[in-house]
């Protein structure tokens, strides 16, 4: 039997510059190619606390306040992490877990990727799970694909893998978050809404329909290679061409899509187009853009460069704030005082929107 024990690890989210979008094995969610991302800061964060514990008569799931079905749909599918977990640990107790997101969950700022890998890293700690980062994000990856890049600070690699099994398909730190500290995200933020349609099933529609998917995966490996030669020399320059024609070479794939799929909006392509007006006139880059299945944009940028960013971001219309990140230091488990749960009544902490 466990001791029961609350632990509570906040982790962040990261943002794609090599994007992830089709599996080739959907059970153990293998990619068909490799993808890259820069971790994210605090700023992007999810707090989750975990308890094992026979008092509990089933699982359960609150997400910022509220408790959520976990038999439903794609939740029930990430939740069986959890029962991989207690395989691996022996352990037959249920779990209650309780976190927080400080940005808006599901809009395409990879909520579930910060809420993933935090969930997986602290509970394989509550069960004991002495995981290499290695096995940690292996074990994250089977909960959500791109969640596994979160489990390390700075630029992160998942490596597509050759083996059936999954096991060479783990993510790995290829740069530390002070190789290149001047870099900087600049999330525009244009829509806090639900997407339409989940990462996972439109990847999926991708794949089955899509006639310029076949050329992605190819496309995707050669700009990983790139990508990291060009973050190893830190050459701005390089980093920005090749993020801006990976993510739109992912949505040209959506588009493609039959029914096409289609994630950005008119403000998207609006500061898409104010990127590229900064470059052309700037004769160097100076911002980069990515989107991942959402219509907020990460603008890249660099500190000179912040400011006028910003400022020209701020002027289009729909965006409706901006959040900034810094390279992030990865998951890392907080002490007692910072618990969502109350021991005692084996609930949430805070009482607003409990049932
Ligand atoms: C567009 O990781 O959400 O953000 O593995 O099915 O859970 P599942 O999908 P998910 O897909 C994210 C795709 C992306 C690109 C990326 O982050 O690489």
């Amino acid at each position: 039997m466990l001791e029961e024990r609350v632990f509570t690890a906040v982790g962040t989210s990261n943002i794609a510059l090599i994007k992830y979008w089709g599996k080739r094995n959907e059970q153990l969610i293998l990619p068909t190619n490799s993808s890259i991302s820069l971790t994210l800061d605090e700023n992007l964060s999810s707090r989750t606390s975990v308890i094992f514990s026979e008092r509990l008569d089933r699982d359960s799931f609150y997400l910022n306040g509220k408790v959520q079905d976990i038999n439903d749909g794609e939740l029930k599918e990430k939740f069986q992490i959890i029962n991989r977990l207690r395989t691996m640990a022996g352990v037959r107790d249920n779990i209650l877990v309780v976190s927080e997101n400080n940005f808006p969950t599901a809009a395409g700022l990879a909520s579930s990727a910060a809420g993933m890998s935090t969930l997986v890293f602290a509970a394989s700690n509550a069960l004991g799970l002495n995981l290499t980062q290695r096995d940690l994000s292996i074990v994250v990856r089977m909960g959500s694909g791109s969640a596994c890049r979160s489990i390390a600070g700075g630029f992160v690699r998942w490596n597509r893998g050759e083996l059936d099994d999954g096991s060479d398909s783990y993510a790995e730190q290829i740069f530390n978050e002070s190789h290149w500290p001047e870099v900087t995200d600049v999330i525009a933020v244009v829509s806090e809404g639900k997407k339409r349609i989940s990462s996972r099933s439109g990847m999926r529609q991708t794949m089955q329909t899509s006639a310029l998917y076949q050329s992605r995966p190819q496309f995707a490996e050669r700009m990983a290679r790139e990508l990291a030669e060009a973050i190893g020399r830190r050459d701005f320059n390089a980093l920005a061409e090749i993020a801006i024609r990976d993510s739109n070479n992912m949505h040209a794939t959506m588009l493609d899509t039959y029914p096409p799929i289609s994630y950005l909006n008119d403000t998207s392509r609006e500061i898409m187009n104010a990127v590229h007006e900064i470059n052309e006139s700037a004769g160097e880059a100076l911002a980069a853009y990515t989107f991942d299945a959402g219509p907020n944009a990460h603008v890249i940028t660099t500190d000179r460069h912040i400011a006028s960013v910003r400022e020209r971001l701020s002027e289009i219309d729909g965006v409706s704030r901006l959040i900034e990140s810094k390279a992030g230091r990865g998951p890392r488990i907080l002490g007692e005082s910072e618990s969502l749960i109350d021991v005692g009544s084996m609930l949430p902490k805070r009482s607003s929107g409990d049932e």
